[in-house]
C-alpha cells in the first residue's frame, strides 16, 4: 500500500509544489511515486509533464476515463504522475471519487503525492482523508500561525489519524520575525496531537534556478545548505 502524502498550505508560495517536486525526485530514485496534482495553476504538472497531457486529472474525477489511462511517466526517474487541469476551477465533482482512484493505484506505487492549491475546495478535504502525511510548509511571517492552525483544525476534522509536519520554509537565520514567529510556533504545536514541526528550511535562490534546467536541488551534486536539509526533510518524513 502507498504511503499518502498531502501536501496542503492556505497561502500560495510557501513552497508546496517545490517541496513535494523535491521529495518526490529524491524518493524516485529507489521507489515508484505517483503525483497528482489538484491545483488549476498546474505548476506542478507544467514540470513533470514529457508531453502535453492527453487527460488530466479532471477526466477521471467525472468518469471520462480510467485512472489508468491518465497516468503518465515524468520527466524525472521513478515519477509518474497524473496531470492537474484548469477544467476543475467550478467544477462540482464527485469528491468520492478522489478516494476510488487513490484506492485503484495504492498497490502499484510505494509513495503517491498530492499537490494542493492553496485553497482549501471540497477535494482537498477529501483529499485530507486519505492521507498518512500532511506536508504544510510556511514561511515564518506574522499572519502565518492563524494560518496554520485552521489548517490543522481543518485535517483533523476530516482525519484524526493523519500526521500533520509544518516545515518553516524560506528561514533566514539571522531574523527576528522568523525566530519570533518559530517560537509561538514551537507553543503552539504542544496543543495538538499529531503534528510537529519539521527541518527548516533555509532560503536558497538555486532551487528555482536549478528547476529552470529541469532539475532537482536534491538530486544535484552541488554543495548546498538548502539542499542538505531537503534531505534531512526526507529522511524525517520517510527514512
Ligand atoms: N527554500 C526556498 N528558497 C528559495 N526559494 C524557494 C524556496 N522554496 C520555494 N521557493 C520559491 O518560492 C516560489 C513559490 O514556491 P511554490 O513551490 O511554487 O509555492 P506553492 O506551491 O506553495 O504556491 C517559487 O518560485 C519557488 O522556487
Ligand atoms: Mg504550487
Amino acid at each position: 500500500m502507498a504511503y499518502v502524502s498531502i501536501v496542503s498550505s492556505e497561502k500560495g508560495g510557501q513552497g508546496k509544489s517545490s517541496i513535494l517536486l523535491q521529495m518526490a525526485g529524491y524518493a524516485g530514485k529507489t521507489k515508484k511515486v505517483l503525483c497528482l496534482e489538484l491545483d488549476i495553476q498546474k505548476n506542478l504538472t507544467l514540470i513533470l509533464q514529457n508531453t502535453e497531457p492527453r487527460y488530466t486529472i479532471y477526466d477521471v474525477l467525472n468518469s471520462s476515463v480510467s485512472t489508468k489511462e491518465a497516468i503518465m511517466p515524468s520527466v524525472f526517474k521513478g515519477i509518474d504522475y497524473i496531470p492537474g487541469s484548469r477544467k476543475l476551477k467550478g467544477m462540482n465533482v464527485d469528491t468520492t471519487r478522489l478516494t476510488s482512484i487513490l484506492d485503484e493505484v495504492q498497490s502499484e506505487y510505494d509513495l503517491i503525492f498530492i499537490d494542493c492549491p492553496a485553497n482549501i475546495n471540497s477535494l482537498v478535504e477529501s483529499a485530507y482523508t486519505m492521507a498518512d502525511l500532511v506536508i504544510t510548509p510556511m514561511e515564518m511571517e506574522l499572519f502565518a500561525l492563524s494560518n496554520v492552525t485552521e489548517l490543522i483544525e481543518t485535517v483533523q476534522s476530516h482525519n484524526s489519524r493523519a500526521e500533520i509536519v509544518l516545515v518553516p520554509n524560506k528561514v533566514g537565520g539571522r531574523s527576528k520575525l522568523n525566530r519570533t514567529v518559530r517560537e509561538h510556533l514551537d507553543e503552539m504545536v504542544k496543543h495538538y496531537d499529531n503534528v510537529k514541526i519539521g527541518t527548516e528550511l533555509p532560503s536558497s535562490i538555486i532551487i528555482s534556478n536549478l528547476l529552470s534546467e529541469g532539475k532537482l536541488l536534491i538530486n544535484a551534486m552541488r554543495f548546498n545548505p538548502l539542499k542538505d536539509k531537503l534531505k534531512e526533510l526526507y529522511k524525517e518524513l520517510y527514512k
